[in-house]
């Protein structure tokens, strides 16, 4: 794949500096060792320590834009290539996603911890896209986390595991390249099994009753249904709570 790379000491958002160079070209891959205004899905905040991490982006502009249904397997595609980049560094970690596209790791103590968050970004034209940006967060030699966060986030340090920053992009980006070689409703199929979420009680923020989840429909949104039968649709911008492995 023709991608420029281009790496910074601190930029506002890989995913912002990403869309920016889009204008210039066609494919990017932007990394930087700090971000100043990192950004998470549903407005929240992506801090990190300066060289620690992985803070990376992914960006590509269509010549032919794009329909929502066309892109939504890119939510799958950011998951499951950080999955597999962070599986072929660390063997024996258990690693599993969550809805959309977290990466969470069994812990010594049995918890599940997230050590990586995907942020998909589109560019629409009224209905069409005209570009998309992967962001990916991994955290990597990372130990102390802010408080609201500290029972709930790991990195690869804090599980033993020796790595750097750069080792994981290279994967990353080799593990990206291999996964536009599937066809995107292949790409869609395979973030749904491994979503594992089928048949599973979910609860929604916000919503007193609990659903069961059935799959993902053709946005990537999860199909919920109640007991009384009340179809929800949940998508990237909802936050669940279900039982992950
Ligand atoms: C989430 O878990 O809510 C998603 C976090 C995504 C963080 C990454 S770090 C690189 C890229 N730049 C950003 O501002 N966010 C993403």
């Amino acid at each position: 794949m023709n991608f420029r790379r281009f790496h910074y000491r601190t930029v506002t958002s890989t995913n912002d500096f990403a869309k920016e160079l889009l204008y210039e070209h066609n494919f990017v891959v932007v990394t930087a060792d700090y971000q100043t205004q990192g950004r998470g899905r549903n407005k929240n905040r992506w801090e990190g320590e300066f060289g620690s991490n992985v803070y990376f982006s992914f960006a590509m502009k269509y010549e032919n834009f794009k329909s929502m249904e066309e892109v939504a397997y890119l939510q799958g595609l950011g998951a499951l290539a950080t999955k597999y980049a962070l599986k072929d560094i660390a063997p024996n970690l258990v690693l599993v996603l969550k809805y959309p596209n977290d990466v969470y790791v069994k812990c010594s103590d049995g918890f599940f911890r997230k050590i990586s968050g995907v942020l998909v970004e589109h560019q629409f034209l009224g209905d069409l896209c005209s570009s998309s940006v992967l962001g990916i967060g991994i955290n990597v030699n990372q130990t102390s986390f802010p408080e609201e966060i500290k029972q709930k986030a790991t990195s690869l340090k804090l599980l033993n595991i020796d790595s750097t920053p750069d080792k994981i992009v290279d994967e990353l980006i080799k593990q990206i390249e291999n996964m536009f070689k599937f066809y995107p409703n292949e790409i869609m199929l395979l973030w749904e099994k491994e979503l594992n979420i089928k048949g599973k009680q979910v609860e929604i923020l916000g919503r007193a009753k609990k659903f069961t989840a059935y799959g993902l429909d053709s946005i990537g949104r999860l199909i919920c249904k109640s007991s009384e039968n009340e179809l929800i649709f949940v998508s990237s911008g909802d936050s669940i709570i279900y039982e992950l492995g």
